[in-house]
């Protein structure tokens, strides 16, 4: 087989066979196949698209380059759950627990945040002796004893993916559905849960800008884990705004506990119904509006609450902060944002408020970058209140008070103000799958 018809007759439109997909993902790790071969047939995918086959080939290939987990001891109940990357979604350390105390097991692997997005993993190491790394056989123990455990990715998992998305990166073809829906799906197939629930982000702080090209990613994903004997859901979420208030990872944890204690902010709460309910329809076969009332009673009765502490502290994670959330750490440094005019807001660009939260130290712009936990922000307001002059908008929190002004800009450019009331946003666009 040579390289070159490869790329021609993805160039010409044709489709793939699977032993022709196997040959450039296993020739590319092995480093038979130099990058620039590899490039030109990313280009050629990015303008000729994928069949759900080849999708499937691709997807597979690329898992079966590294580790795998295996969870089929635990029958059928593995539900896992990813989003697509947003601000302010601490999604995670809500759906997780509510979905173990209602009997799903929850096996999970995350990711750190990069830019101005967040990660799971940062999150939890907010939590004072929380440990993100265990052995394999430590893992299964918890997850058989009391249905959740959360560890930090494996470097092991889908290689091919991470050198190819290296590629994507310098080649100007990250922007690709079929390469963004095989990518993630590498590694959601090699976590092994048999259910997966994914979060699509529509909006400014999202992958996705439009709804429509959320649907497009949504479906390739459904179809890619469905031909591969996975259940898998897909909800398309709002990213136009910040989900929550808190946006910073120790500050995200302490919202994640007020929504599993049945209060935090309603969209918040929303959002994560909607994902658990989900999560339970695969995972335990019950009914949607079933699922639902389970999901809104572990939240009211402290069932979800009870296990978060369970999993916290099992992950040797002190968990006295669910009564006393300052002990999580106090930002030294606190600073109000203000409106310059009154009115309401009209528009929130929650990249730029990912970004300011990330200058006050609670996100990195390159792996390896140091976090500082207690950074972040809490909205006040957000799309469609009403505001005064001088009203508070937002609280910045950092350790380091050199960075507030930067902070401030973004803020300045993010958030609009108008003298109308805006159209009320949806949070939940739909489902696919
Ligand atoms: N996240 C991934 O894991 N891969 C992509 O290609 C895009 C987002």
């Amino acid at each position: 087989m040579r390289m070159y018809d490869v790329i021609q007759k993805k160039r010409d439109g044709l489709e793939l066979s699977d032993q022709e997909i196997e040959f450039v993902v296993e020739g590319y790790v092995k480093g038979d196949v130099p990058d620039y071969q590899v490039a030109a047939l990313l280009m050629a995918v990015y303008f000729q698209g994928m069949t759900p086959q080849e999708l499937k080939t691709l997807t597979l290939a690329m898992m079966r380059s590294g580790d795998t987990v295996d969870l089929s001891n635990f029958g059928d109940a593995t539900v896992d759950k990813h989003s697509t990357g947003g601000v302010g979604d601490k999604t995670t350390l809500i759906v997780a627990p509510i979905v173990a105390a209602l009997g799903g097991t929850v096996a999970k692997m995350s990711g750190r945040g990069l830019g101005h997005t967040g990660g799971t993993v940062d999150k939890l190491e907010a939590i004072p002796g929380y440990e993100t790394e265990m052995s394999r056989e430590a893992f299964m123990e918890q997850v058989r004893e009391i249905g959740i455990a959360v560890v930090g990715q494996s470097g092991r998992l889908a290689p091919a993916d991470k050198k190819i998305y290296a590629l994507r990166d310098v080649t100007a073809t990250v922007e690709s559905v079929p390469l963004i829906a095989s990518s993630i799906m590498s590694k959601k197939l090699g976590s092994g849960a048999k259910s997966i629930v994914l979060d699509v982000k529509v909006g400014s702080g999202a992958f996705m800008k439009t709804k429509e090209d959320a649907e497009r990613l949504a479906r390739a994903m459904v179809d890619i884990g469905t031909l591969s004997g996975r259940r898998v859901t897909a909800v398309l979420t709002n990213m136009d705004i910040p989900l929550g208030k808190a946006v910073g990872n120790a500050l995200e944890v302490l919202e994640a506990v007020e929504v599993l204690s049945g209060r935090g902010p309603a969209d918040l709460v929303q959002v994560c119904s909607e994902l658990s309910a989900r999560m339970l329809c695969l995972s335990r076969g019950w009914a949607y509006e079933e699922s639902l009332e389970k999901v809104n009673t572990a939240l009211r009765d402290g069932a979800a609450l009870y296990k978060f502490r369970e999993w916290i502290a099992r992950q040797g994670g002190d968990t006295f902060f669910i009564e006393s959330p300052e002990k999580l750490g106090v930002a030294p440094v606190q600073v109000e944002f203000k409106a310059e005019e009154e009115g309401y807001i009209r528009f929130m660009d929650a990249e730029l408020i990912g970004k300011a939260a990330a200058v006050l130290g609670a996100g990195r712009e390159k792996a390896g970058d140091a976090i500082d936990p207690v950074a972040g922000l809490v909205l006040r307001s957000k799309t469609g209140d009403a505001c005064r002059k001088g009203g508070t908008l937002a609280v910045l929190h950092t350790s380091n008070k050199e960075k507030i002004p930067d902070a401030v800009a973004f803020l300045r450019r993010a958030i609009s103000i108008s003298p109308e009331k805006p159209h009320e946003q949806p949070l939940i666009y739909g489902v696919v799958g």
